[in-house]
């Protein structure tokens, strides 16, 4: 396969840095919690695992997956994959998701773990990209606000390649 320019956007220091932000003030907010975290697959994991081993609170992790991209395109349609299988019931949860882009996947694991008795629910997003939501929902920890641009790297993937890069670079 052919290689593609890859421009970076956001460089492994600046992710870094922000990852101990974020990470600094999860700890303070969640001091007297019973926090599960859940990570959104597959573009989440470098991010979780960067914000995890920052994380000086307790906490237990799961995941959930669901699909919504094909190619540079957001289709419309969110497909679960596979679901949480941890005991959700009395937690504080923290959705750890990569890019925020029209909004539908986030607002649909929210609606999905809100029918369920937690305690409360809270998300972190490393990137916010200027689209026009289809579906508006508050994020609690943001990393970085983006133009709207097609980005990969740091567990974000273009056809399932480039999720290994540190940074955050422009195809
Ligand atoms: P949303 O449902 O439109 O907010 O899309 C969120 C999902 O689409 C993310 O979890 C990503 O997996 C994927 N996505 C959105 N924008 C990008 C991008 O620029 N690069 C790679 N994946 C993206
Ligand atoms: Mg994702």
């Amino acid at each position: 396969m052919k290689k593609q320019k890859i421009k970076v956007l956001i460089s492994q220091e600046e992710i870094q840095k922000k990852v101990c932000k974020l990470a600094k003030q999860i700890d303070k907010d969640y001091k007297q919690k019973d926090l599960l975290v859940i990570s959104v697959l597959s573009g989440s994991i470098v991010f979780c695992s960067d914000i995890i081993r920052q994380l000086k609170t307790d906490f237990s992790l799961d995941f959930v997956r669901v699909a919504s991209y094909k190619d540079k395109q957001s289709t419309n349609k969110i497909e679960l994959i596979a679901s949480v299988k941890a005991d959700v019931t009395g937690k504080d949860i923290l959705i750890i998701e990569d890019i925020y882009d029209t909004g539908k996947t986030l607002s649909y694991i929210k609606n999905m773990l809100l029918k369920k008795k937690i305690k409360s629910l809270k998300t972190c997003v490393l990137v916010n990209k200027k689209t026009k939501k289809s579906n508006k929902t508050d994020i609690d920890y943001l990393g970085f606000n983006i133009e709207n641009e097609f980005i990969v790297g740091y567990g974000l993937d273009y056809n399932g390649k480039y999720r290994g890069l540190p940074y955050i670079g422009i195809l």
